[in-house]
């Protein structure tokens, strides 16, 4: 009888021997050791105890667990995302059927990340929310080192630059002077003083060494860098320009306008405007209209350029 593999038994247990002896280990002890394994378990395959023991919530809202949770959920889909990006820039011989299927994952991930976004919108009594939030600051969404992590893997960092400064970008700069002027510095920075808020001084204090590194990393193997390298195959593939097309609009408007819009449910749902945890001039600061976040600049047309997320702020607006 042959196995799954298609190996005889007896085939199976040379190779099994074959493998421990060629890392250098006793395969005896190896297999003497499966004769006494534990069957495993659902709940510990997935570390279940563990994942259901991160929620701790700071005040005495039932809303704050609805909160805390949808957060985890998107911590672990950006993990998911970052690790088909990984897949994408460590495969040796890169090809387009490869490119787009991994990059159809990752707008998968996203579509899931905007269609949920109204269980933060819809999914929480105002008022709870509104007094929960206070025991959150000076801690901000804002804060999400995966959620960058993806953009610096995304494309290339010159289209992360500040809109207002993306014209004087050069390849001279330094990535700490990329940094200097990247978008979100537009959320922390006072533009009086030229202060940074704690939230983002908090924020690049534990984070910006791993910025640096992957945007070296990422130079040359981010998603847009690579879809240039694939040049002509992928150029002509209309296929794949359509997902492409579908993860930038679907990251850089869809989910930016469900979070936008999210947000201003609730500070804007009192007499007064409410200020964000983060501090941010947050209603300027996040329309895509202003940040022209943009991953795939060749993939659009000047005119679908410059008239950047302003349909979906109108249908917002409308709706
Ligand atoms: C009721 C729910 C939410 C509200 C009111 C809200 C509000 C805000 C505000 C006002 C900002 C601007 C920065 C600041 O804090 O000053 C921000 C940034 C951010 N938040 Fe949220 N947020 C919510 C849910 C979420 C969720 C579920 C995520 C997913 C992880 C998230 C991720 C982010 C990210 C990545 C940023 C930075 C975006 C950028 O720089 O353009 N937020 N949020």
């Amino acid at each position: 009888m042959s196995t799954e593999e298609g190996w005889t038994k007896e085939q199976l247990v040379e190779r099994i021997r074959a493998k421990y002896k060629g890392e250098g280990l006793n395969p005896d002890t190896f297999m003497t050791g499966l004769l006494w394994s534990k069957p495993i378990s659902y709940w510990d395959y997935i570390n279940l105890d563990a994942l259901l023991s991160l929620q701790v919530p700071r005040t005495i809202f039932p809303d704050e667990h609805v909160f805390i949770m949808y957060h985890q959920i998107n911590e672990l889909i950006f993990k998911m995302i970052l690790h088909e990006i990984e897949q994408v820039a460590e495969h040796e011989g890169l090809d387009v059927a490869f490119f787009k299927s991994r990059v159809g994952r990752i707008a998968r991930y996203f579509d899931m990340l905007v269609s949920s976004f109204s269980i933060m919108q819809h999914g929480m009594d105002i008022d709870q929310y509104m007094r929960y939030r206070n025991s959150l600051a000076p801690a901000s969404g804002f804060q999400s080192a995966q959620y960058r992590l993806i953009e610096l893997c995304s494309t290339d960092i010159e289209n992360l630059i500040d809109n207002r400064f993306r014209k004087d970008y050069s390849e001279d700069w330094s990535y700490e002077d990329c940094f200097d002027k990247i978008y979100w510095q537009a959320a922390g920075v006072d533009h009086k003083t030229g202060e940074k808020s704690y939230t983002l001084e908090d924020f690049e204090s534990k984070y910006m060494d791993r910025f640096i590194e992957t945007a070296a990393r990422y130079e040359d193997r981010n998603l847009y860098a690579l879809y240039h390298k694939l040049d002509e195959e992928a150029s002509g593939d209309e296929e794949l320009r359509q997902v492409m097309r579908h993860l930038d609009y679907t990251v850089n408007i869809k989910w930016v306008m469900a979070h936008y819009s999210a947000a201003r449910h609730y500070l804007n749902s009192g007499n007064t405007k409410a200020q964000a945890t983060g501090g941010s001039e947050w209603e300027k600061y996040m329309l895509p209209r202003y940040q022209k976040r943009i991953f795939f600049p060749s993939l659009w047309t000047e005119a679908e350029i410059a008239t950047w997320g302003v349909a979906a702020e109108e249908a917002l607006e409308g709706g």
